[in-house]
């Protein structure tokens, strides 16, 4: 890992590692490439239940600081019965209080049969908690069971466009110079 380069952290809704979103977010890794390092955050089933007391598990002190150095955030997840999945969102629900997303450049791409109520409730929350976002840094892939092959790659040429243009996007933002 480059020390001169910035970090995207990325955090992943789906706790499948052949999942659409994973082959999504290879994908998205890919288009970055060499213009800042990345790290696939692995921890989101394992912090414990959202709980507003004294004692900080370990876990999530490591994940907050994990979210607090990152110079950017790119998330991506299925909707799941019309929202966000659990895990993700117990995940969020931890950096409320103690506000590592304000004003962290963060990306969302929602890949899902449809995705659309997910996709507009995580903006939502990503809004709530002060998260930097544009027009240009979220996308809503639907069907993209459609849009991937058997081997896990997003074979679909618009897909993969979109998708270069989010990373591109979120790029820019972290680039962008920090407003008080
Ligand atoms: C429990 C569950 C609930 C789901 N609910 C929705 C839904 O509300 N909307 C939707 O678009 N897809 C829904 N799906 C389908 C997912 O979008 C689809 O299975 C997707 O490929 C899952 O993402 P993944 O492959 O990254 O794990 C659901 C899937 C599961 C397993």
């Amino acid at each position: 890992m480059s020390r001169n380069k910035k970090t995207i952290v990325i955090l992943h809704g789906s706790l499948r590692d052949n999942s659409s979103s994973a082959a999504v977010i290879r994908k998205a890794v890919q288009m970055i490439g060499d213009k800042a390092n990345v790290i696939l955050y692995k921890g989101t089933g394992q912090l414990p239940h959202f709980d507003d007391k004294a004692a900080i598990p370990a876990e999530v002190i490591a994940f907050r600081k994990l979210i607090f150095d990152a110079d950017g955030i790119l998330i991506c997840t299925p909707e799941y019965v019309f929202g966000i999945p659990g895990t993700l969102k117990n995940a969020l629900d931890w950096t409320v209080g103690s506000g590592e997303f304000d004003r962290k450049p963060t990306a969302l791409i929602t890949a899902s049969s449809i995705g659309e109520k997910g996709h507009a409730a995580l903006l939502h929350v990503l809004t709530a908690i002060s998260c930097k976002l544009n027009d240009n840094t979220n996308l809503l892939i639907s069907f993209i069971r459609s849009k991937i092959n058997v081997e896990g790659e997003v074979t679909d040429a618009t897909t993969v466009k979109e998708i270069e243009s989010v990373t591109d996007a979120l790029l820019r933002l972290m680039n962008e110079p920090v407003t008080c």
